[in-house]
């Protein structure tokens, strides 16, 4: 705003005094609980963590998850408690992960969304302990793995969505 129409408006004001101002706001409230209903979603690294929560989540709000992991012990366990299916599968090997993708989702009948969770941290210690190996592994999990899934699930489930990780702190305030 220029300085004559800043003088101008000062001077409306006095002579008429400063004007109140309303807002109105319409506020729509909708329910979360069908936005998930039957829709399929593969969350890899769902044994726990945030992936479980996750998965818990999803579960409750009617969708049909299936969780990755290696361990699957623990894989089953989770699966059985939360009432999802599991996939028993290491991210970072790549060729094996996009050749199982396709059976996997048939399976399923399509995926709707994949959710890339699973990953490790190896540099929690010391930045001076980490190994070239452990500094390879990490980035084989954690960003080749979710790399390479995602163009088998864009390749074949065309119109899905994706989500790339998110900081707990979202999470915390979203699903926990
Ligand atoms: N927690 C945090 O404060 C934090 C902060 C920022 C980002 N993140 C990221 O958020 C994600 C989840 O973190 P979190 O704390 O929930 O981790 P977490 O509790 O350690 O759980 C990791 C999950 O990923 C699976 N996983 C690990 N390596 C895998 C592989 N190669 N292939 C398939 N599954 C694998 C694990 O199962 P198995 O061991 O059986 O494979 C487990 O289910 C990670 O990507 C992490 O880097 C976490």
């Amino acid at each position: 705003m220029s300085l004559k129409q800043y003088l101008k408006r000062g001077i409306k004001y006095i002579i008429n005094g400063q004007p109140v101002l309303h807002t109105t706001a319409n506020i729509v409230t909708s329910s979360w609980n069908d936005l998930l209903k039957d829709k399929r979603i593969l969350i890899t690294g769902g044994s726990k963590g945030i992936g479980f929560s996750m998965a818990k989540k999803f579960v409750s709000e009617g969708a049909k998850v299936m969780i990755t992991g290696r361990n699957e012990d623990s894989l089953k366990t989770v699966a059985d408690e939360l009432g999802c299916m599991y996939w028993c599968m290491d991210v970072s090997n790549t060729d094996k992960v996009c050749q199982q993708f396709k059976n996997v989702d048939e399976q399923i009948g399509g995926f709707n969304c994949l959710i890339n969770n699973a990953g490790i941290s190896l540099h929690e210690k010391s930045f001076f302990d980490v190994t070239v190996n452990q500094f390879d592994s990490q980035f084989s999990t954690n960003l080749k793995g979710g790399y390479f899934l995602t163009q088998c699930f864009t390749d074949i489930c065309k119109g899905g969505e994706i989500t790339a990780k998110l900081s707990l702190s979202l999470l915390n305030e979203v699903f926990l």
